[in-house]
């Protein structure tokens, strides 16, 4: 049995998390959120949680379920079992991947599909939004296979929160970096 939230009038919001260090972003993206009509699921990458305290957020957030790899699997276990990333895609009206790092990035513009994230995403319907927030190292975002991955996500009808220009965490600077949260609880507030 898989449990979702599902307050009513709510919008389904699914947000994908991967191990960038823009993900200790994570706490304070969740508070602005909370101010919406949103009913939350956090979907993160195994590496994601290196960035950010899952448990407090479990503890702060009662009503925001956090799903991780192992899930996926523990919640299967015989034929008639729903299979996680099939549940959460039926269910999210959007899909925020908040950051997107270099990795899943490319991953996903592939087809590659390894983890709970990038089958949720593999498996996305193109009629329903989704959108990303790559964030990376200056060198990492100037490398072609940057670009031509991004434009693949575009063709889909992805949406692109660009990346700024800044001092990032590595000491370097130069754009990379994920948008501001402002930039992203604005661009989630036009869609519900
Ligand atoms: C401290 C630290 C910070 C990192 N920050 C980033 C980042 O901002 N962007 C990025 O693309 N990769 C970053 N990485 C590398 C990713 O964590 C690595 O590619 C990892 O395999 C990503 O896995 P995932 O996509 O499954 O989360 C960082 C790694 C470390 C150790």
């Amino acid at each position: 049995m898989i449990e979702l939230p599902n307050s009513p009038e709510s919008t389904n919001l699914l947000i994908g998390v991967t191990g960038s260090v823009a993900a200790i972003k994570i706490p304070i993206l969740l508070e602005k959120l909370m101010n919406l009509p949103l009913n939350i699921v956090i979907v993160g990458t195994n590496h994601s949680f290196h960035f950010f305290d899952l448990q407090e957020i479990k503890e702060k957030y009662k009503t925001v379920k956090i799903f991780t790899d192992d899930q996926e699997w523990s919640s299967w276990k015989q034929m008639s079992d729903p299979v996680l990333h099939i549940e959460l895609r039926k269910w999210a009206d959007i899909m925020l991947i908040s950051p997107l790092d270099a990795n899943t990035l490319a991953k996903i513009s592939s087809g590659i599909c390894d983890n709970l994230l990038t089958c949720i995403a593999r498996a996305w319907d193109l009629q329903k939004p989704l959108l990303f927030c790559p964030s990376m190292n200056t060198f990492m975002w100037e490398h072609p296979v940057t670009s031509e991955a991004i434009r693949k996500l575009e063709t889909w009808g992805y949406t692109l929160i660009p990346v700024v220009s800044k001092k990032l965490a590595c000491g370097d600077i130069g754009p990379g970096a994920m948008a501001e949260v402002d930039t992203i609880i604005a661009q989630i507030k036009s869609l519900v």
